[in-house]
């Protein structure tokens, strides 16, 4: 909370000073502190969580936008026409400035509030880089519309460069955690429990039962992290813990947390069977 409002004030005072009178500058500028508040969240919150404060941060600009600064000055406007004053231009250029920010905020924004629906997005190192084409990719769209709108011509090139930005970004979202990501491996000892003939199966379970909480990016709500920083997606991951899902959802009923998943008996000797045939050499006690 009290960052929203530091940004706020950070952002109103820029646009409030000489600094801001040249539009374009100020744009250009904002967009920047966009780019490092978005690099900032990604490095104190997982993608998930630094994507939705993202959004809030934005948000919370753009209704102060309105609250503080489109509509008072509204009123005062209105007033003086009211009155039979001639209201004072500049009433009108700061309302001006502050919707034009809204209008190419919006987009990015809505992609922003949703985007815990897009792991691709967000579950990458360069979720930052991501958010800020989307920031990009706002004003390319909405510029193509305000412009038609305005009647000041057709600018076919904002499509194109929408669509080079979304080339990107998928790219982003896929290809680097392809060639950078580390996957683990597993370890020779484990390997067995990979090749094992249970596996395809343990693996359906695992991903079923499981990996909606043991995973780098959580699906189950509130959760943020893998609980205890066990993850189970990939079949080394699994297998390395192997022993654990053998204690904790095969042995025992510990995992997952009251059942919550409905793991059947029949899944959790399939467990039981595949750890134990691995250990004892192939053989089924
Ligand atoms: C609803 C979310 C959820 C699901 C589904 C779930 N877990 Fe967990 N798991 C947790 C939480 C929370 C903890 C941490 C428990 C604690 O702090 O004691 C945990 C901890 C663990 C641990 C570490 C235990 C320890 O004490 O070190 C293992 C291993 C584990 N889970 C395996 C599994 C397996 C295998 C499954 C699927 C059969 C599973 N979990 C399903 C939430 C879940």
């Amino acid at each position: 909370m009290p960052l929203l409002a530091f940004g706020w004030i950070i952002y109103d005072l820029l646009c409030k000073s000489p600094f801001g009178n040249d539009n374009t500058r100020l744009m250009v500028a904002l967009y920047f502190i966009l780019v490092a508040v978005a690099w900032g969240y990604t490095q104190l919150f997982t993608g998930r969580a630094a994507f939705l404060h993202l959004g809030a941060f934005t948000a919370t600009i753009m209704s102060a936008n309105v609250f503080f600064i489109i509509m008072p000055n509204q009123r005062i406007v209105v007033a003086d026409l009211i009155a039979g004053r001639t209201p004072d231009a500049k009433y009108g250029r700061i309302a001006k400035q502050r919707s034009t920010h809204n209008n190419y905020l919006t987009l990015p924004v809505l992609f922003l509030m949703l985007s815990n629906h897009y792991p691709l997005a967000f579950g990458t190192q360069f979720n930052w880089i991501i958010a800020s084409l989307v920031f990009l990719m706002g004003v390319t769209i909405r510029h193509y519309f305000n412009t038609r709108h305005a009647n000041t011509g057709n600018p076919t090139w904002t499509w194109l460069a929408t669509v080079l930005l979304f080339i990107v970004i998928m790219w982003l979202s896929t290809v680097p955690k392809i060639l950078t990501g580390v996957p683990e491996q597993v370890s020779a000892a484990q390997q067995p429990f990979v090749t094992a003939e249970a596996f395809p199966k343990v693996r359906d379970t695992i991903l079923g039962r499981c990996s909606m909480c043991h995973a780098q990016e959580p699906g189950w709500e509130g959760m943020i992290k893998p609980p205890k920083g066990v993850v189970l997606e990939t079949d080394a991951e699994i297998a390395n813990h192997a022993r654990e899902i053998y204690l904790q959802a095969g042995r025992s009923h510990a995992m997952p947390p009251a059942n919550v998943t409905a793991v059947t008996d029949d899944e959790r000797k399939l467990l039981v069977a595949w750890y134990e045939t691995v250990v004892n050499g192939g053989k089924t006690q």
